[in-house]
């Protein structure tokens, strides 16, 4: 069936940009219908890095068509300097290959400035975003007072439109939390630039999908962050502020209730996290250097998008088995499983203890008060055998496939495919 989707099973950060490049391959169209650049996809390709906030990583291959549907903030200057740095790299980036909604909201220096502001004024309850004005633009929305690329469509009033935005921005910005005004000139400015630039790639998102999945073509939804971090179903208030679930991509791209194929969930051999909030499997010490690494390679465990070490700890299927649920999982990719050789044992979650001795396998609230309960783990034996030049199941050592397995069962779906390094080709396909 034509539309698949990939989602992260945890707090973002999952691998899914080297899965969507994988599954790119086979697609027509590559889409993105949350967030912002607040996401991070890293996709590595005969040795050559990207790191992919905005366009979906799947443009990368060149049949593709990519598209940021209705659902997305949007930072313009981000998307000019992504735009600008894949074409650098010999990626065409056109009209042609690249669609923007006009739905699309926009992210402007005032969002960023509130953004920053809002999270100093929360002091010890911060969030810990991105900084990147994702909130400050999606309460605009939610309020009826955002700016949109269609708002970017009319030469002549964008000036207008940023100034009266801004102005109502600066007001807050001074008056509610003591913080420096923006420069209205000079935004109004760029945006009058970058209105210019953009105009060519803004259209119906949503009737070209729709048209595109009308006529069997294959479209890969590549969602933003992970379940955790969703709006609704996530750890609130510890949450970034979209839909970022399977359920998310019919409002988000703009389109029906049309067949969906496959909805692939990106999960990691171990729990990561940027930000505050509850973390039940979290480890500190040598084990947490163990799985982060140093930061000397591109996919250790620091956050793509602001450089910030990531919490870890081990794989919690408490929330795997949510992550299947909320998404209607039908099958998963196991990133990183590299990383764990070496370890003598690998603990996995496999329920949650209360203060009272109760024991849950799911978790009983959504994901509320996650800090009150214990990870009950399962020890399984590790293996020593370093990965990365596997890449048949038979040549697995058997304690890999046992944790592969493992997994399965704990999450209650199968897993279709594991990562054994950063690389394109290191992958495993797993047998049913
Ligand atoms: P915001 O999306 O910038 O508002 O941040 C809200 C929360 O989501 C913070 O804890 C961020 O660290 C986290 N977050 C947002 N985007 C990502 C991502 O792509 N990967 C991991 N964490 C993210």
């Amino acid at each position: 069936m034509p539309l698949n989707i990939l989602v992260g099973t945890q707090w973002g950060d999952e691998g899914k940009g080297r899965i969507v490049d994988l599954l790119s391959a086979r697609s027509d169209y590559v889409v993105r219908y949350n967030g912002g650049d607040n996401a991070g996809h890293t996709v590595t390709v005969d040795r050559q890095t990207f790191k992919l906030h905005l366009i979906p990583s799947g443009i990368i291959h060149p049949h593709t068509l990519g598209i940021l549907g209705n659902g997305l903030v949007i930072n313009p200057k981000s998307l000019l300097t992504e735009m600008d740095m894949l074409t650098n790299a010999g990626i065409a980036v056109n009209p042609q290959r690249l669609k923007i909604s006009y739905a699309a909201h926009l992210i402007t220096p005032g969002h960023i400035a509130l953004d920053k502001a809002k999270e100093a004024a929360r002091g010890k309850g911060q969030i810990g975003t991105t900084g990147r004005g994702i909130g400050p633009a999606y309460t605009d929305k939610a309020a009826r007072s955002g700016l949109r690329m269609y708002d970017l469509l009319s030469a002549d009033q964008v000036g207008a439109k940023v100034r009266a935005h801004l102005e109502l921005i600066n007001h807050q910005l001074v008056t509610q939390y003591t913080a420096e005004p923006v420069d209205i000139a000079a935004v109004v400015a760029d945006f009058e630039v970058y209105a210019q630039k953009l105009a060519p790639y803004i259209i119906d998102t949503g009737a070209l999908l729709d048209e595109a999945l009308n006529q069997g073509k294959v479209v890969l939804a590549e969602g933003a962050q992970g379940i955790l971090l969703d709006i609704d179903h996530g750890s609130y208030p510890f949450v970034t502020s979209s839909n970022v679930t399977a359920t998310g991509v019919f409002t988000g791209l703009g389109i029906g209730i049309h067949a969906v194929g496959k909805v692939t969930g990106a999960t990691k051999c171990f729990q990561s996290r940027v930000g505050a909030g509850p973390f039940p499997t979290e480890l500190d010490g040598e084990m947490a250097l163990f799985l982060r690494g140093t930061g000397s390679n591109p996919w250790d465990e620091f956050g793509t998008t602001t450089g910030r070490p990531r919490r870890v700890g081990w794989l919690d299927g408490v929330l795997l088995r949510y992550a299947r649920r909320i998404n209607g999982l039908t099958d998963l990719v196991l990133t990183k499983l590299d990383v764990l050789s070496g370890l003598r044992e690998i603990q996995v979650c496999v329920a949650y203890r209360d203060a009272g001795g109760n024991e849950y396998a799911v978790p009983p609230m959504g994901v509320c008060d996650l800090e009150t309960f214990q990870p009950v783990y399962e020890s399984l034996p590790g293996w020593q055998a370093d990965l990365t030049k596997v890449r048949q199941w038979k040549d697995l050592p058997e304690a890999a496939q046992n944790y592969v397995r493992f997994v399965e069962k704990i999450g209650g779906v199968p897993v279709s495919l594991v990562s054994v390094g950063p690389e394109r080709s290191q992958v495993v396909e797993v047998p049913a």
